[in-house]
Parts: structure tokens; C-alpha cells; sequence
């Protein structure tokens, strides 16, 4: 049994148009599972659904049509056993403002029939970075510091399956660590977690599977390796100082004064090059990498047409 099955999930907005003044499909038949145990990544850019298929999964919000199953329970029909199974860090912070820290888990506890707890409370404080914070008022805690304890909080029922919107923004490096780490040990011990980030390198180190929503489609499904061989499989990065002509900046990914383009041999190395001297630049600092999914996510993102997905030969398309 999956630990998560999406079955044709749609949502429209009834009120919200898009450019064209047709009603805006946040989801658009949304199929995939999660089997249990997966390290499972949902990628996509702001507003292509991510959130939205996150809050129905967790009955925050209602599918138009289609159905989420939680270990076999439908999230609609069978709510209290799909939501015992879940433990969900929602990507907005919300919390209340007169408890302690301690309190505010105690009392998620308690939402779930958990009377003593505090062991296990602990043992999260400690893991999140919060020892020494768990008499701290809510209100007084930092906007970091407030989202480890969203974590902290979708943890205390030992969830089987974690779901993680975005838990990392705004996070420090240190706690991002500690806090992988521990995930990562979790999923050891057998939970399946499902993660939304735009911190692709955290992706990529911890996904083993991915799928890439655009516009409330999936368009892309696959293990994260597969992704990563299908691309490019170089990338020419290089430093300039003045502006690529737009021919070559439509096939660049730019940041600043660096440019990058997926180039799969020598030759279109050189050509690249070679246009670059051509329109008058230099180009300095120049090297070759593997693609990251990054690159991939571009690749992907860029494509004209939203289309079916074809998981299995998505490696063909994108090549
Ligand atoms: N309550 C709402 N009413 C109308 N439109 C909404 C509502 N909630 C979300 N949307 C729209 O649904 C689409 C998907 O939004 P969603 O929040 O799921 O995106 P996301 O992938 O989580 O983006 P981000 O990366 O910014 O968090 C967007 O176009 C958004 O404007
Ligand atoms: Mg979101």
C-alpha cells in the first residue's frame, strides 16, 4: 500500500482567473504515490501548486475532484485515520502567541490523545536546536527559531508520513543541517517524507524520487538519478562584464556575472565561446561542471508546452 496516492486531483479556484480570463486550475489531474519509506521531493515554481496539493492532502482544503489516500484512509472519508498518519510543517507560520514552546507541543499532544509526552518532546527540542528555548514565549522567538517549531510540532505524534512545506526557508545553515540529519534519520527508521523546497541542492542530496509541478500539472516523475542523467550532461559556466546579445542570454542561465549553459561536447563548448568573443565580450573564470538539478529544473521549467507527463521517457524528451 502507497504511503500517499494522489488520484486525479484537480482544484480550481472558481474566483481566480488567469491571464487568458479563464478560471485558474491549481491542479489539474495530479496522479502519483509515494511508497513507504520514500524520500520523495515535490519541486515547482511560486504558484504551481504546491501548497495547494499539500493542504488537501493534510484536509486543510477540499479537491474539486479526485481523491488523496493516506496508507489506504481518504483523506475525506476517513479523516481522523489519514491525519493520525501525518505529521505536516505547513510553509505559513502560524502559531499562538501565549504558550511557551513546551506548552504549544503539549497541547498538539494532547490534540492526538498523547497524555505524557515529554520525552519524546525533549528529544525533538534537542534535535531542532530548541534545548534551551522550551520555556520561551512564542512570541519572542526569532522567525527561524518559530519554524523549528512547526517541525517540532508536526513531529510529536510520530507520524509515519512527514510532510515538509518549505521548512528550510529562512532556516540557518546549522539548523538546515541538524535538521536533515534528523529527518534523514527518521526516514531511516521507516518514515516516508514528502518535501517541497526551493533549495534545490537540498533536493537533490535527499531525494531519491522528485516530481516537478508547472502550473498545476506534473511534468515531470522520476528517480532523482534518472533525472540527472537525462540532462545535459555538462554545464559551461563562465564570468563576463557586459551584456550577452539576447540570442545567447534566451539559452543561458544568468546570475549577475555569471553565465551558464548546458553544452553536451567540445564543439558546443566552443561555439558558445566562440559567439561570446564574437559579440565583443570576454569571457573569464571559465569552467565545465556536471548538471545538478538545477540545471534540470530549467530544462524542464523551459519547455514551451505544458504536456502529458511521460515518466519513463522523460530522459528522451528533455535530452
Ligand atoms: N485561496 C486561494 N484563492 C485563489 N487562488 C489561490 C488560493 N490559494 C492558492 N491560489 C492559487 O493557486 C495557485 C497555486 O498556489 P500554491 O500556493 O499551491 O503554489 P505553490 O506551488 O505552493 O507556490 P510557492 O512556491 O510560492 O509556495 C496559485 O496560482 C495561487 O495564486
Ligand atoms: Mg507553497
Amino acid at each position: 500500500m502507497p504511503a500517499i496516492s494522489f488520484q486525479s486531483v484537480c482544484k480550481t479556484y472558481p474566483l481566480a482567473r488567469n491571464q487568458s480570463g479563464t478560471v485558474l486550475k491549481a491542479l489539474d489531474h495530479v496522479s502519483f504515490d509515494i511508497q513507504q519509506g520514500e524520500f520523495f521531493g515535490l519541486l515547482g515554481p511560486n504558484g504551481a501548486g504546491k501548497t495547494t496539493l499539500i493542504s488537501i492532502l493534510a484536509g486543510l482544503s477540499h479537491a474539486s475532484s479526485g481523491h488523496v489516500l493516506v496508507h489506504g484512509s481518504d483523506v475525506l472519508l476517513d479523516y481522523a485515520n489519514a491525519r493520525r498518519k501525518l505529521g505536516v510543517v505547513p510553509q505559513e507560520l502560524v502559531f499562538d502567541p501565549f504558550f511557551t514552546v513546551r506548552e504549544a507541543l503539549r497541547i498538539q499532544s494532547g490534540y492526538f490523545g498523547i497524555k505524557r509526552n515529554d520525552d519524546w518532546i525533549d528529544e525533538l527540542l534537542e534535535n531542532l536546536g530548541l534545548a534551551d528555548k522550551g520555556n520561551a514565549n512564542m512570541r519572542q522567538l526569532s522567525g527561524g527559531m518559530k519554524r523549528r517549531v512547526l517541525v517540532a510540532q508536526a513531529l510529536v505524534h510520530k507520524p509515519q508520513v512527514i510532510v515538509l512545506d518549505e521548512p528550510t526557508a529562512g532556516v540557518d545553515v546549522e539548523l538546515r543541517q541538524n535538521l536533515w540529519q534528523f529527518i534523514a534519520k527518521l526516514n531511516k527508521q521507516g518514515s516516508t517524507v514528502l518535501l517541497t523546497t526551493h533549495y534545490l541542492e537540498e533536493a537533490e542530496a535527499l531525494c531519491s524520487r522528485i516530481a516537478m509541478l508547472k502550473q498545476g500539472r506534473v511534468v515531470a516523475l522520476a528517480q532523482t538519478s534518472d533525472l540527472l542523467s537525462a540532462a545535459s550532461s555538462n554545464i559551461l559556466r563562465f564570468k563576463i562584464d557586459g551584456e550577452l546579445p539576447l540570442h545567447l542570454a534566451s539559452q543561458a542561465r544568468i546570475t549577475g556575472r555569471i553565465v551558464q549553459f548546458p553544452a553536451n561536447n567540445a564543439r558546443e563548448i566552443e561555439q558558445y565561446l566562440a559567439a561570446v568573443r564574437e559579440s565583443g565580450l570576454v569571457a573569464e573564470d571559465v569552467e565545465i561542471r556536471k548538471a545538478d538539478l538545477e540545471d534540470v529544473f530549467l530544462e524542464v521549467m523551459n519547455e514551451k508546452e505544458v504536456r502529458e507527463p511521460r515518466a519513463m521517457d522523460l530522459a528522451g524528451a528533455m535530452k
